[in-house]
């Protein structure tokens, strides 16, 4: 299968070196606003295809595109590419709005086409296990969950510039980036509270560097927490009246282990590496795509739970006041 790229940073590099690893991924052809740029990052990458105008490579005879460009492009890039009969494979949040997604979804849906936010954690093999160890801890009275990871930008802000992550412009900010982390697990494991709390301390830009969401359930509370200024020491923990899982990366699904009351342990999941982590992703977009029937009700949850998370931090974001130019 031939895929286009758009984006050419650190991410999009991660996902052609792992989508390498699995042998049914060939890079097409590179999206770039510079057109320099984008023939550098082919060659690098073995590809001949490289171009500035996106309208071309939609054209082309690709048949998938991945998108990792700043987040409020992605609505306007995947919808061209769908409407052209590709497959898409869309960096998180995969769009700003609802509307925006469900539309994608049915346009996708309506041309056969995959439409898929990439999402790692839902494509690690230990995903339904974890779930499943979530009974041995008994009764779960409270999580927390929380992703704090010091930004390579953070400098850049404080230095007076204004880099995509911290610009309301491009829909970024601590929320839109780390928070996806945080609400897709809560929303996975526990579905969708019956009321949420958010508080977020907003940079200068109105984007925000960190927040505090309080999902309130019928028999739990789940405190999610995400900062770009800082880095976070302890991890996540779910808390059961017979023991405790302790999650050391939550994005990942990574360092996970149950200690029960009684001092015993319990490994759940140890170590994994980023490129596992997209090749496992990559792979199930090329599931998708090859075998649209038996894994349309796979995919059709997936979308489901996509528009889940949309929806609950479209509300947290009217909570805690971040706006976003249209
Ligand atoms: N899954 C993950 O772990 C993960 C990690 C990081 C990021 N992401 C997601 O990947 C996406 C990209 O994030 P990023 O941090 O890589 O973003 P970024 O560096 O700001 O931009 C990504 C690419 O978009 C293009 N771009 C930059 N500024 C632009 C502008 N003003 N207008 C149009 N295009 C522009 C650039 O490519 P050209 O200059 O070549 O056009 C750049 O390489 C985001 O949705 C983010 O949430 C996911």
């Amino acid at each position: 299968m031939k895929y286009a790229i758009i984006g050419t940073s650190w991410i999009t590099q991660a996902f052609i070196d792992s989508a390498n690893t699995l042998g049914e991924l060939t890079l097409g052809a590179v999206y770039s606003r510079s057109l320099s740029r984008a023939v550098e990052f082919a060659s690098k990458n073995g590809c001949d295809y490289a171009y500035d105008d996106l309208d071309t490579i939609a054209r082309s005879g690709v048949d998938a595109v991945y998108i990792a460009s700043p987040n409020s492009l992605h609505y306007e890039q995947a919808k061209l590419f769908l409407s052209h009969g590709k497959h898409v494979i869309c960096e998180k949040p995969a769009v700003v709005r609802p509307e925006q997604l469900l539309e994608l979804h049915d346009l996708a849906h309506e041309n056969g086409l995959v439409f898929m936010e990439a999402i790692m954690m839902l494509h690690q093999p230990c995903l339904k296990t974890v779930k499943d160890a979530l009974s041995r801890l008994g009764r779960i009275d409270t999580a927390r969950f929380d992703f704090s990871q010091y930004s390579s930008r953070y400098q850049a802000l404080m230095d007076g510039e204004l880099p995509n992550i911290f610009n309301p412009r491009f829909a970024a900010g601590c929320m839109m980036d780390l928070g996806v982390y945080v609400v897709y697990p809560a929303l996975y494991f526990f579905g969708r509270p019956r009321e949420i709390v958010t508080r977020a301390r907003l940079l200068s830009s109105g984007a925000d560097i960190s927040f505090t969401s309080l999902f309130v359930y019928d028999d739990k509370h789940v405190v999610l927490t995400a900062s770009k200024a800082s880095e976070d020491r302890i991890g996540s923990e779910i808390l059961g009246d017979k023991g405790t899982m302790t999650i050391r990366t939550l994005f990942e699904l990574s360092g996970i282990g149950i200690e029960y009351l009684d001092g015993s342990r319990e490994t759940i999941v140890g170590d994994v590496t980023r490129e596992t982590l997209m090749a496992n992703e990559a792979r199930d977009f090329v599931r998708y795509v090859r075998d649209p029937a038996g894994c349309a009700e796979e995919l059709r949850r997936a979308q489901r739970l996509s528009l889940d998370v949309l929806e609950t931090i479209t509300q947290m974001r009217a909570q805690a006041g971040i706006v976003f130019p249209e």
